[in-house]
Parts: structure tokens; C-alpha cells; sequence
């Protein structure tokens, strides 16, 4: 497309099984996530973020993580993630099966204190331990940094804060660094300085897209940081989700719209877009609502018949 400098191919991380349904309700079946995961898998996402080791307590939804562990096909060519807190979850999730794992830290202190009941420095404390395990044990580790384009508690957030807490995690080990707008307030130009200021501390190859879409931008700061470079994007089918420590926030960009995007676009993902609307469909229709992508909405019929 003329005037647009992209990435040939982008990798998809589907996060919906994890920061999709972590704030649902209601019980979510662990059959039901294993299902989802299975359809996310067929239809061809390379990696699928399945489950939290945090405290039962403070995200009940995840307490079931190690038996979707024990369920979901391990022979497929499948990245699968968990989230890892602390060396407690490290462990946990090491017993479980996992084989790559995740921390999360912030951007601002105000979400940290929230989201893992510390401040940003005691958060790099805990993280660097599960670093340290987990390149003794081959285990790759990803590192998510909250609050990159704003925070609920803070407001405005700079991008020298993201870049710095992003140079650590690297340094730590995290082999990507996932850069989240969890509250979905970013723009585009806002968001090209985000990356800017954090590629100077960490290649672009080694950073993701993790938009939430709550106020409806999240598709164009993606179109906006692939310019910049960057080639892998997180995204959770049917538009699912929402942070319990971000008031208010929506899900993360839906899976079908960035895929439909992309194809329009001529980029490669190697997702099939019929495949995760069904998969789209199907985890609503469980959950007995509508998804939030409007692709999926505007496709049903499409979906439906071919069902
Ligand atoms: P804490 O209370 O400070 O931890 O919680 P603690 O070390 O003082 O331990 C207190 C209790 O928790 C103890 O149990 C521990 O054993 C237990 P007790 O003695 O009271 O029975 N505990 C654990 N249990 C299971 N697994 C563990 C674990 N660690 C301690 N790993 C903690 C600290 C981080 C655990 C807590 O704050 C927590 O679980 N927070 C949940 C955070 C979370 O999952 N948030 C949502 C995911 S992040 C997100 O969605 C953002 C992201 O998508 C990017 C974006 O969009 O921005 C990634
Ligand atoms: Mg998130």
C-alpha cells in the first residue's frame, strides 16, 4: 500500500485465554479454555498465552491455570506462555508443565502497587530470580510493562518511564518486551514516541503491541508502531477482557480485526481469519454475550454457515 512502510510479517500472541478471561464474572469451565485454546491453536496463532500463577486470591479466574496446563496439546509448534509474578508462580508454573513464562511490571508505580502489591523497583527484585531460574532451566521469559500510554492512577506516563523499566527487563533476560496500554487512552503520534524513546534501549525486533481498545484506537497505534518497526502484536479473540486493577479499561484489541487488518494490508500472519471468528463465536456464545470485534459481528453469517 502506497505510503506505508511494514513489516512483511507479524507475529500474533493471542493473550485472550489469559488477559481475556482473567476479569470474567462468572466460572469459566477449564474444558471451555482448553477448547478455546485448541481452536486458537488450529487456527494457526504461533503463540497462545493460557493461564496466570498469581494468587488465587487476588484473580480467581486463573486458579485453574495448571489444568489447562495439563490439557492443552504440547506437541503442536505452539508457544504457550503463562504469567509469572514472583518465584512462587515461577515454580508453580514450572511444576505445571510450563515452558515459557512471563513477568509483569509497570510503567507507573501507581499500577504496580495495584496490579502485584509493590513498587516498581521491588518488582524488578522479584523478577530478576524468575529470570535467573528460568535461563538455568531453558525456559524462555517475556516481559510486559503496564501503563506505557497512560495509567489509571497517574495519568499521562513518559516514555523515558517506559524505556527504563523496558532496559531492565531486557537486561534481566526477557528475550521481548511486551509494551501494554492497558488502559487503551494512547493515539497514534503518542504512541510512535513511546516506541521511539523505548528502541533506543531495546531492538525493535524484541518488542510487541499489547493494546487494550477501550476509547477505539488500538488498530491505528498498531498501524502507527508497525511503522516504527515493530512486528509483533498481542491480541485476544473476540476482543475479550480487561485488566481488574484498570477500572473501567475494555479488552485487548480483538485477534479477528488485527487479522483482518493485516490481510487487507498484505501482511503475513499465517492466522486463518474464518478460523478465529468461529473461535470468536464460540467462546461467546459460552459465555453468553456478543464479541467486541467488529469483524467478528460483521462476519457471523459468514462463520455460521460454514459452521
Ligand atoms: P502479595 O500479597 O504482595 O504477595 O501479592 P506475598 O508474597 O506477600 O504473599 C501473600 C500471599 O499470596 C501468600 O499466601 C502467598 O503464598 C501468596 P497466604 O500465606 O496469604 O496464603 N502468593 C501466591 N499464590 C499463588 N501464586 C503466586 C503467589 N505469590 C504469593 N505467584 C502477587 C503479590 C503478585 C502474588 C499478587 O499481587 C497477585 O497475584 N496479583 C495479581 C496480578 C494480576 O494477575 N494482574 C492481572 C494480570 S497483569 C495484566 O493484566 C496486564 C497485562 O495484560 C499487560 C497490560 O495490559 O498492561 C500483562
Ligand atoms: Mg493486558
Amino acid at each position: 500500500m502506497s505510503g506505508l512502510v511494514l513489516p512483511a510479517r507479524v507475529r500474533l500472541v493471542e493473550v485472550g485465554p489469559r488477559d481475556g478471561l482473567q476479569n470474567e464474572p462468572g466460572t469459566v469451565p477449564t474444558a471451555l479454555k482448553a477448547e478455546l485454546i485448541a481452536r486458537l491453536v488450529a487456527a494457526g496463532l504461533p503463540a497462545v498465552e493460557v493461564g496466570s500463577f498469581v494468587s488465587p486470591k487476588w484473580i480467581p479466574q486463573m486458579a485453574d491455570s495448571a489444568d489447562v496446563l495439563a490439557q492443552i496439546d504440547w506437541d503442536q509448534p505452539v508457544d504457550y506462555p503463562v504469567l509469572t509474578p514472583n518465584m512462587k508462580g515461577f515454580e508453580n508454573a514450572l511444576a505445571a508443565g510450563a515452558r515459557e513464562v512471563a513477568v509483569f511490571g509497570a510503567a507507573s508505580e501507581g499500577f504496580s502497587q495495584r496490579n502485584i502489591n509493590c513498587s516498581i523497583a521491588e518488582s524488578l527484585d522479584r523478577f530478576a530470580p524468575v529470570c535467573a531460574a528460568a535461563r538455568d532451566r531453558g525456559i524462555k521469559v517475556r516481559g510486559y510493562i503496564s501503563c506505557v500510554l497512560g495509567c489509571p492512577y497517574e495519568g499521562d506516563v513518559a516514555p523515558a518511564a517506559v524505556a527504563a523499566v523496558a532496559e531492565r527487563l531486557l537486561a534481566m533476560g526477557c528475550y521481548e518486551i511486551s509494551l501494554g496500554d492497558t488502559i487503551g487512552t494512547g493515539t497514534p503520534a503518542k504512541a510512535q514516541a513511546m516506541v521511539e524513546a523505548v528502541a533506543r534501549v531495546v531492538p525493535r525486533e524484541r518488542l510487541a503491541a499489547h493494546f487494550h481498545d477501550t476509547y477505539g484506537q488500538a488498530l491505528a497505534n498498531l498501524l502507527a508502531v508497525m511503522e516504527k518497526g515493530m512486528a509483533v502484536i498481542d491480541s485476544s479473540v473476540g476482543g475479550l477482557g480487561g485488566c481488574p486493577y484498570a477500572n473501567g479499561a475494555a479488552g485487548n484489541v480483538a485477534t479477528e480485526d488485527v487479522v483482518y487488518m493485516l490481510d487487507g494490508l498484505g501482511v503475513e500472519t499465517g492466522v486463518d481469519l474464518d478460523a478465529v471468528i468461529a473461535a470468536a463465536w464460540f467462546v461467546c456464545d459460552a459465555l453468553g454475550r456478543r464479541p467486541a470485534s467488529k469483524v467478528a459481528l460483521a462476519l457471523e453469517g459468514r462463520v455460521r454457515k460454514s459452521a
